[in-house]
């Protein structure tokens, strides 16, 4: 699907709202549309690729089908499902096992708001990168309509209020708490910190998912906070 494109963003919005009842669907065309934005800038076939945090392995198995030899990384064994990926390691994305310039292309999808330390992360995957290497990184910044998770978009008028509605409403027990294993990150913090880097080229800033100008609301000062969604970071590691 043409990237970005009204029908692309719609296809993946509409497979989102059904994600809690069909996973399946959801994250395999979101790890084709990511698999994709990888490929507009290094091809897959033959390349090592470093899937961290990769969670249930939907873009893992889309990075082999290309050709690629991915690893999973992935710290909760409990989000590995029943039946993991042949090769997936249980490993913190903080400490991965493996050496300086493994990695032809680092990978992280929606991991960088679920750690404490963005940057420390962020430096093991440049660190596990070659280089001349890829770095695709996003996330779901906090004021960001989905910022809450489950309990979006009541984080608006709170994070602890949002969750007591969510598990009121619901009678489940909430996934994700403030300050535990969700993080309040923003665009414009981020945006700095990589620029401030001397180890990665900023590639390419843009909203993941955006059906118009994805790199333009990025660049918008306050409005990039609520408009960007989710931001996607392309980085090349520095030789
Ligand atoms: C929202 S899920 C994303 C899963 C998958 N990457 C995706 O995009 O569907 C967040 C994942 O980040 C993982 N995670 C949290 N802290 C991490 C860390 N320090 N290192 C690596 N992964 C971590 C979680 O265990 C979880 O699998």
């Amino acid at each position: 699907m043409k990237d970005p494109s009204f029908r692309r963003s719609l296809t993946l919005f509409r497979a989102f709202l059904r994600e809690q009842d069909d996973p399946r669907t959801a994250y395999e065309l979101l790890a084709r549309d990511a698999a994709d934005q990888v490929e507009r800038h290094v091809r897959l076939d033959g390349r090592v690729v470093a899937d961290v945090g990769g969670g249930r392995g939907y873009f893992t198995r889309e990075f082999r089908r290309r050709g690629a030899h991915s690893v999973l990384f992935e710290p909760d064994a409990a989000e590995l499902g029943a039946e993991p990926e042949a090769g997936t390691v249980v490993a913190d994305g903080y400490l991965l096992p493996l050496a300086d310039g493994a990695a032809d292309v680092c990978f992280s999808s929606n991991v960088l708001e679920h750690v404490r330390d963005p940057a420390t992360f962020l430096s093991e995957m440049v660190r596990v990168t070659r280089p001349g290497g890829l770095i695709y990184v996003s996330f779901t910044n906090w004021l960001s309509p989905w910022g809450g998770h489950e309990w979006a978009p009541w984080h608006y008028l709170g994070a602890e209020r949002a969750r007591a509605r969510y598990e009121r409403r619901t009678g489940r027990a909430a996934k994700h708490r403030l300050g535990e294993n969700l993080f309040a990150i923003g665009v414009a913090p981020t945006l700095r910190h990589v620029r401030g880097r001397d180890d990665v080229e900023l590639v390419s800033a843009r909203s993941r998912y955006w059906p118009v100008f994805p790199e333009l609301v990025c660049r918008l000062p306050v409005v990039r906070e609520f408009a960007t969604w989710n931001l996607l970071l392309i980085l090349r590691r520095c030789s």
